[in-house]
């Protein structure tokens, strides 16, 4: 069986670091029949839209789609819809991507890169699971208004509508749970329940999913919190869920906690197994077209999807452990470099992988 897999590319680094990850998918000798198309700014210059519909089709024709970066600087004053972050926003919700994993490994080869103490952070494995498709980012209406009432009438506000529907939140807390049982059984749920109406809701709807799952722990706490405990005692953590805004904001936190974000992968996952899977940085237009950017998490985003999206878990593994042995080898890119590491560049990490995994 042919697997069809969308490469999406876009902006910034995501052409070179796509590059490398596409070679190692080559390498595997697999059935894959991959289709490249431009996304992001790229595809604002070259066809007037962030996601055109032929980029569009492509990627919901596909099984998975590799996604690289989007957005640099010279599209900041483009009116909202033409954004490169649209095409992102838009492959979510029109492929109905609604779960995004995020895991947050600390590599112990890495443990100095985080700027945490190591008696800290060493052996960090947390997976952040974030509801993608709903929530404050999603929410009608939103906009700019006048307001009609309260203290400031007349005067023009802008506004957002944070909202869960009841099925929303079930079917990512399934995930959640399913998830913490696939590896220590351990659940924390994150939200405003103390200020949000939205929130109370997703706690209460979150308890009795949690009755399907008895050998699941679960336990809940405020956003806030969350964020403090995050760099105080980040181990507590095995598996948690949380909404699109919160997701956002914490996944970069314990992305960090790591100290190595080109390191990190993510997959977003639909009902029917597609997925979408980039990697947790962004494009770094400062140092893009240099041959400098890390493709490692583009590399294990490609492992993902392997994993999630083709039902490949052995190539998956295979792809994860040439890029440890990398690792363990000494190759570093510019953003892990450390002393006594082998300082390499983008395509020659992507060789040091095919050679990990030839060998
Ligand atoms: C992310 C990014 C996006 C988001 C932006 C680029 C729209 O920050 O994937 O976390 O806010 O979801
Ligand atoms: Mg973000």
């Amino acid at each position: 069986m042919t697997h069809k897999i969308a490469v999406l590319p876009g902006d910034g680094i995501g052409p070179e670091i796509m590059e490398q990850a596409v070679r190692v998918l080559k390498a595997l000798d697999l059935d894959l029949s991959i289709d490249e198309a431009p996304v992001g700014g790229a595809a604002y210059d070259l066809k007037g839209h962030p996601l055109p519909p032929e980029t569009l089709a492509l990627a919901q024709a596909s099984s998975a789609v590799l996604f690289g970066a989007v957005g640099d600087w010279k599209y900041d004053k483009l009116p909202r819809e033409h954004r490169p972050e649209q095409a992102i926003l838009g492959l979510r919700r029109q492929m109905g991507l609604f779960a995004n994993l995020r895991p947050a490994i600390l590599y112990p080869e890495l443990a100095s890169a985080s700027s945490l103490k190591p008696e800290i952070v060493s052996g960090l494995d947390i997976l952040i699971i974030r509801e993608l498709t709903g929530d404050i980012y999603f929410g009608q209406p939103r906009g700019v208004r006048t307001a009609v009432d309260g203290q400031f009438a007349g005067e023009r506000e802008g506004y957002d509508t944070m909202r869960y529907a009841e099925s929303e939140i079930r079917r990512i807390a399934k995930v959640g749970f399913e998830s913490a049982q696939k590896r220590n059984r351990k659940l924390c749920s994150v939200d405003k329940a103390n200020v949000l109406e939205t929130s109370q809701f997703w706690r209460d709807i979150v308890i009795d999913v949690a009755k399907e799952y008895p050998d699941v722990e679960l336990s809940h706490m405020y956003v806030d919190n969350a964020a403090m405990q995050l760099v105080k005692a980040p181990r507590q953590f095995d598996v948690i869920v949380t909404g699109n805004i919160f997701g956002d904001i914490l996944s970069d936190e314990a992305a960090m906690l790591t100290g190595s974000i080109g390191m990190l992968p993510s997959a977003s996952l639909n009902s029917s197994g597609q997925g979408l899977y980039e990697p947790s940085h962004g494009s770094a237009p400062d140092i893009a077209g240099r041959n400098i950017a890390n493709p490692l998490a583009t590399i294990l985003s490609a492992a993902m999807l392997l994993r999630y999206s083709l039902g490949l878990p052995a190539q998956a593994d295979r792809i994860e452990s040439a890029v440890r042995k990398v690792l363990a080898a000494g190759y570093r890119t510019a953003d892990i470099f450390e002393e006594n590491t082998e300082k390499v560049g983008t395509a020659q990490m992507g060789d040091a992988v095919l050679k990990a995994l030839a060998g």
